[in-house]
C-alpha cells in the first residue's frame, strides 16, 4: 500500500511501542494523529514529530472519545491506517495466596481497556476507512491491533492479561475476512519482551534477567523495532488475517 501523505490513528501513541509507531509512519511521511489519555506524553511526541502529526487526548474505552480520535485522523479523506496500541498489563493468579479468587474488577479493567478498547477503535477507524477511494486492487487501508506473546504463552499470574491479548489474536481473522469487502486488511503483532515505560517498573536487574532469557538477540526488544514492523505491514499489501510474534524467539516459561 502507499501510504506517503496519507493519515494514522495510534492509540496508545505517547510512550513506547505508540510513539515508536508515531515516530516510524511520521517519517514516511504518513499524517500521524496520537490518541492517548496521557496528553501530555501525547504533545510531546508530536512536537518532536512536527508538521501534520496532531493530538487526541481520550480514553479508548469511551466510544465517543474513540470517534473523535478516528473523525480527527480522519479529516481530509485518507485515513489509511489504525495501530492500536494502548493497553496495560496486570499481575493476579486464579486464586491468590490465601486461597481467595482473583477479583473481578481488575480482570473486566484489563479486559475492557485491551479488548474492548481495541474493539473500539478498530470498529470506528474500519468504517472511516471503507469510505476512502481505493488503490490498486481494490486495497483501502490496515489495522494493526497489538497482542502479546501471553497470548500464548501465559505466565503465572497472567489470566486477565492472557485472556484480553487471546481476544485481540482470537480478533484478527474474523475481522480480516469482515473487512476483505471493503479492501482493508487486518494483523496483530504479538510482542515478546520490549524495553518500554511498561517493563521500565522493573529494577534495572529483572530487566537485565529478562533481555538474557530471549533466545537471540539476547535483549530486549526496542520500541523502534516494533515500529518498523509496522510500517512494513502497513505497506506490504499481501500481509493479511495474521498474527507475527515479534520476539527474538522467546517462549515464556510458566514464571
Ligand atoms: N512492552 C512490552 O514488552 C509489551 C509486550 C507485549 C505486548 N505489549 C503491549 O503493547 C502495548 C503497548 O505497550 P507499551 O509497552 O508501549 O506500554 P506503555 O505503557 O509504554 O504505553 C501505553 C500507552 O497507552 C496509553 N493508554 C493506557 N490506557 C489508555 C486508555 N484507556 N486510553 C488511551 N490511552 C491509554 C498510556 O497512556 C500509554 O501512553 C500494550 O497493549 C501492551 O500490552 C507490550
Amino acid at each position: 500500500m502507499e501510504i506517503q501523505g496519507c493519515s494514522a490513528v495510534v492509540t496508545g501513541g505517547a510512550s513506547g511501542l505508540g510513539a515508536a509507531t508515531a515516530r516510524k509512519l511520521a517519517e514516511l511521511g504518513v499524517r500521524v494523529t496520537v490518541f492517548d489519555r496521557n496528553e501530555e506524553g501525547a504533545k510531546a511526541v508530536v512536537a518532536e514529530l512536527g508538521a501534520g502529526t496532531n493530538v487526541v487526548a481520550g480514553d479508548v474505552t469511551d466510544p465517543a472519545d474513540c470517534q473523535k480520535a478516528v473523525d480527527q485522523a480522519a479529516e481530509g479523506g485518507n485515513l489509511r491506517i489504525a495501530v492500536n496500541c494502548a493497553g496495560t498489563g496486570w499481575v493476579g493468579r486464579v486464586i491468590n495466596r490465601d486461597g481467595s479468587p482473583h477479583d473481578l474488577a481488575p480482570f473486566q479493567f484489563i479486559q475492557n481497556l485491551n479488548v474492548i478498547g481495541t474493539f473500539n477503535v478498530m470498529t470506528k477507524a474500519a468504517s472511516a476507512i471503507s469510505a476512502t477511494e481505493p488503490q490498486i486492487d481494490g486495497e483501502r487501508g490496515v489495522i494493526v491491533n497489538t497482542a502479546s506473546v501471553a497470548a500464548f504463552d501465559g505466565q503465572i499470574g497472567q489470566l486477565a492479561y492472557s485472556a484480553s491479548k487471546g481476544a485481540v489474536v482470537g480478533m484478527t481473522l474474523p475481522a480480516a475476512r469482515d473487512l476483505a469487502v471493503v479492501g482493508i486488511r487486518v494483523v496483530a503483532i504479538a510482542p515478546g519482551l520490549f524495553d518500554t515505560p511498561l517493563l521500565a517498573m522493573l529494577p534495572d536487574e529483572q530487566r537485565e534477567a529478562l533481555g538474557r532469557s530471549v533466545n537471540f538477540p539476547m535483549r530486549l526488544g526496542v520500541p523502534a523495532e516494533y515500529g518498523e514492523l509496522v510500517a512494513h505491514i502497513a505497506t506490504n499489501s499481501y500481509l493479511n488475517a495474521e498474527v507475527i510474534r515479534l520476539d527474538g524467539g522467546i517462549r515464556m516459561p510458566p514464571k
